[in-house]
C-alpha cells in the first residue's frame, strides 16, 4: 500500500500546484478550498500514509489497510470533483456529492487510525 500512496500522493500535488498557479495568474479564488484539499487530503495526507505504511510494513498489509486505500481513492475525486464542479456552474445541488464523497473519506481515515492501534507495536 505504502508504495501506491506516495505514487497517488504525487499526482495530486501536481494538480493541486497548478490549479493554485492558475488561481494566482487569473486572481481567481473561488477554487481555494479545492487547492487546498487537493495538496492536504491528497498530497500531504497520502504521502504520510504512504510513509507510514512503508515504515510499518505490517500495518501496510493488513485488510484495513487495503480497504482505507480504496476508501480514501474513491471518497476523495468524488468529494473534490463534486466540489469543483459545483462551484464552476453554481448548481449546488451536487452538494450532496459532497457529502457523500467526505463521509467515504472520513470512514477510510477511521479505519487507518483503527489499524494504527491494532497493528503498531513498539519497537
Ligand atoms: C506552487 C505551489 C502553490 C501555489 C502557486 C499556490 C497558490 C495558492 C493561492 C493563489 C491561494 C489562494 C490565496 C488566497 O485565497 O488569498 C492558495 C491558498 C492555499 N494554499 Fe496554496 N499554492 C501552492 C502550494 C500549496 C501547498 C503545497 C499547500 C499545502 C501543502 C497549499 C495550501 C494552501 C491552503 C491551505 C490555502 C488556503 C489558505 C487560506 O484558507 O487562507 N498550497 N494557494
Ligand atoms: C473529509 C475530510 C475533510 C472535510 C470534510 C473538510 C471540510 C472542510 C470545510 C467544509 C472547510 C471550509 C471550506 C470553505 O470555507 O470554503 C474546510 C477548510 C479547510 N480545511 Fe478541510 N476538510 C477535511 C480535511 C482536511 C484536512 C485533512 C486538512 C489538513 C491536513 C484540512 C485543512 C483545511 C484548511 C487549511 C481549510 C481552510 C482553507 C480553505 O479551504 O479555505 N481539511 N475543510
Amino acid at each position: 500500500m505504502g508504495i501506491r500512496f506516495i505514487k497517488i500522493a504525487g499526482v495530486y500535488f501536481v494538480l493541486a500546484v497548478i490549479l493554485g498557479l492558475v488561481m494566482g495568474i487569473i486572481q481567481n479564488f473561488a477554487f481555494t478550498s479545492v487547492h487546498a484539499h487537493l495538496n492536504l487530503l491528497g498530497w500531504v495526507s497520502m504521502a504520510l500514509f504512504g510513509l507510514i505504511y512503508s515504515v510499518y510494513k505490517r500495518a501496510g498489509e493488513t485488510t484495513l489497510a487495503k480497504a482505507h486505500f480504496w476508501l480514501h481513492n474513491i471518497g476523495l475525486p468524488i468529494m473534490q470533483g463534486t466540489l469543483f464542479v459545483e462551484l464552476l456552474t453554481g448548481n449546488t445541488s451536487l452538494t450532496i456529492g459532497i457529502i457523500i464523497g467526505s463521509l467515504i473519506v472520513v470512514l477510510g481515515v477511521l479505519l487507518f487510525v483503527l489499524n494504527l492501534f491494532l497493528s503498531l507495536k513498539e519497537v
